[in-house]
């Protein structure tokens, strides 16, 4: 067992398609496709805000993200835009993440999240989640003003625990995410919780798991 956890948080631990859920009935048919559309362009508008040196922060890239979407399926509803952008300062956990970090807690392990989310964000997912006492500390990106892939995220936790990056166990539902934690040396859990093919062939994942019941 690796002394040194780290987990991704959005898609790993908070479900990103719960705000959308909620607020299924209103949206109706479009409501996948919304979901869908909002995460992508979420991840695409921070990959390309980083690479070109334009950081703006991941609250503003979620909203950014979110007019688009709605734009594109041409839902014009002022009320709804701001219920998901409230609904996703809260979202729901996946159902075993806190029996997981409780085993991996008193197993010794030291636990740590890592993520693109700006430090209020986290707080209040991880606040409404009550799964903040599993964790040492919360590191967000924001304080880089570079969004993962970029090594110096992760650098953030082997800087943090002052260990290896081999020392690490770095899981993410994301796979892109587990080929930069793998790239930077960290052991990688990839949590495909979608069954999803795997990609980014020689970058990760050391072991797959379909959900953290499984570390
Ligand atoms: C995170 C997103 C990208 O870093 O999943 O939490």
């Amino acid at each position: 067992m690796k002394p040194f956890y780290v987990f991704d948080a959005y898609g790993t631990l908070f479900d990103v398609s719960a705000p959308v859920r909620q607020h299924a009935a209103r949206i109706g048919e479009k409501s996948a496709l919304l979901s869908d559309r909002w995460r992508a362009k979420q991840l695409e508008y921070s990959w390309v805000l980083s690479l070109a040196g334009a950081y703006r922060n991941f609250e503003s890239v979620t909203q950014d993200a979110l007019d688009f979407a709605l734009a594109s399926l041409s839902i014009k509803d002022k009320a709804l835009r701001s219920d998901l952008l409230l609904a996703w300062k809260t979202p729901d956990c996946f159902p075993e993440v806190s029996a997981a970090l409780e085993r991996v807690n008193s197993a010794g392990a030291k636990l740590a999240i890592l993520s693109n989310g700006t430090p209020s964000m986290l707080e209040s997912a991880v606040t409404a989640a009550q799964i903040g006492h599993y964790f040492d500390v919360v590191l967000s990106v924001d304080q880089l003003e570079r969004f993962k892939t970029d090594p110096e995220c992760y650098r953030l936790a082997t800087r943090y625990f002052g260990c290896n990056a081999s020392e690490i166990s770095f899981q993410s539902s994301n796979r892109w995410d587990i080929a930069g934690a793998a790239v930077f040396g960290c052991h990688t859990v990839w949590v495909n919780r979608s069954g999803a093919p795997d990609e980014y062939r020689g970058f990760g994942p050391d072991r797959m798991i379909r959900d953290l019941a499984g570390l």
